[in-house]
């Protein structure tokens, strides 16, 4: 009998055993804990460009809110914000893709969490890099579907291959996700490679989901878009990276023809419409004025990118690949540990650096690997690289 006086704890649903934390949120309040205590801690572990959101976007926001556009919006979206997308596709890549296709979402995450549900059975199966963006298994998950991590290295521009993919393929495949540029890598996808990819998946009855959320910020003079591959590929992206509009929770999915209702019925049960206020703001970001400000501050991430991959290497590191793209060094760290938990620890309590341990991403090699995030200014950087080196000096890691 239950006893009414001293009620059992509440219980989470079984399904969510064995879920992982998103560790960067826990170096990220432990860095913010020591800075509370008056400690100077350098962020180099989360993955949020350290610019202010555009004023151009911000004074859209402001009159948006003057005006009293607080309201729902349609669930796909404002129906100007969805064309501005569209024709963003024409400018950037000369592709047509039919505003309807096209939905607005809460992030990249509101886009990735419908995908799954809309895209998976239980039991499916999903194969994804390993390492790779780690809230992707737990949509899967989610969704009582099975994340497949193919691990993948330097050899492959730690991205999947046609290859790759034949051997770790099982007979429950459904889906391949992807993500060009990457996180935590930052390596990318050319044409050919994403053509030998959704040809892989056309043969095997698989979708191919490609997340784009870090395009814009390459340092390769421009990437192809997946939606050039054919219309039966499902691309997300999101306003958080290169438009520098995080908190906005602002993102966007295209889908092909055949899944545009029931991307609308999703979208109305599951989130009923992203922010009015941000998507308002939104409008602003493609425009030339504005889009010269994210350009600006690409060429400021292409710079401290090769400062820091310099560092690294002299300091000992393995950055066998620089950044193609995003804002990330994926280094092996085996000269120092074979702990990358440990690494990191030492890092911030000691040395006041917060990175994120490779066993955020996945299983493989993830001991033996840190990301840096280069998403604090160049100053910071050169105190960051100091302190790195008076560490490694040390031998602190190996203490
Ligand atoms: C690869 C990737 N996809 C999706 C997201 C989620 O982004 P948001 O929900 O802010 O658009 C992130 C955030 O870091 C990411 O790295």
């Amino acid at each position: 009998m239950p006893d009414s006086r001293h009620p059992a704890p509440l219980q989470a649903a079984d399904r969510l055993i064995g879920f992982n934390p998103f560790r960067v949120m826990t170096v990220l309040e432990r860095a913010k804990a020591l800075e509370r205590q008056g400690r100077s801690i350098i962020h180099l572990e989360v993955g949020e460009p350290d610019f202010v959101t555009a004023e151009p976007i911000v004074e859209a926001g402001r009159a948006a809110l003057a005006s009293g556009h607080t309201a729902y919006t349609p669930a796909a979206g404002l129906p100007q914000l969805r064309e501005a997308i569209a024709g963003h596709y024409l400018a950037q890549h000369g592709l047509d893709i039919p505003e309807h296709r096209i939905f607005v979402t809460p992030g990249a995450s509101g886009a990735l969490s419908l995908l799954a549900q809309m895209l998976l059975n239980p039991g499916d199966a999903v194969l994804m890099t390993d390492p790779g963006y780690p809230c992707n298994r737990n949509y899967v998950r989610l969704a009582g579907a099975e994340p497949i991590l193919v691990p993948v290295t330097a050899r492959d521009n730690y991205q999947l291959t046609p290859d790759l993919l034949t051997q770790h393929a099982t007979a429950s495949c459904r889906s391949v996700w992807l993500a060009s540029p990457s996180n935590p890598t930052g390596t990318v996808l050319d044409l050919p490679a994403l053509q030998g990819i959704h040809a892989w998946c056309r043969s095997r009855g698989c979708h191919l989901l490609v997340d784009e959320i870090y395009h814009g910020l390459d340092y390769v003079g421009g990437l192809p878009s997946a939606l050039q591959l054919g219309d039966d590929v499902l691309v997300v992206n999101s306003f958080s990276k290169y438009f520098g509009m995080t908190g906005w929770r602002l993102g966007w999915f295209v889908v092909p023809e055949s899944l545009v209702g029931v991307s609308n019925i999703l979208a109305q049960n599951l989130f009923i419409a992203a922010s009015s206020v941000a998507q308002y703001a939104a409008l602003r970001a493609f425009d030339g004025d504005t889009r010269d400000i994210f350009e600006a501050r690409r060429r400021e991430f292409a710079a401290r990118r090769d400062y820091l991959t310099r560092v690294l290497r002299e300091l000992g590191f393995v950055v066998p690949v620089s950044a193609q793209g995003a804002f990330y060094l994926y280094a092996g760290i085996e000269a120092f540990s074979d702990d990358s938990e440990q690494f990191c620890r030492i890092l911030l309590e000691d040395f006041g650096v917060a990175a994120t341990p490779g066993t955020d991403f996945g299983e493989f090699e993830s001991r033996r690997h840190v990301r840096f995030a280069f998403t604090t200014g160049m100053g910071q950087l050169e105190q960051a690289a100091e302190r790195l080196r008076a560490a490694v000096e040390r031998g602190a890691f190996t203490a």
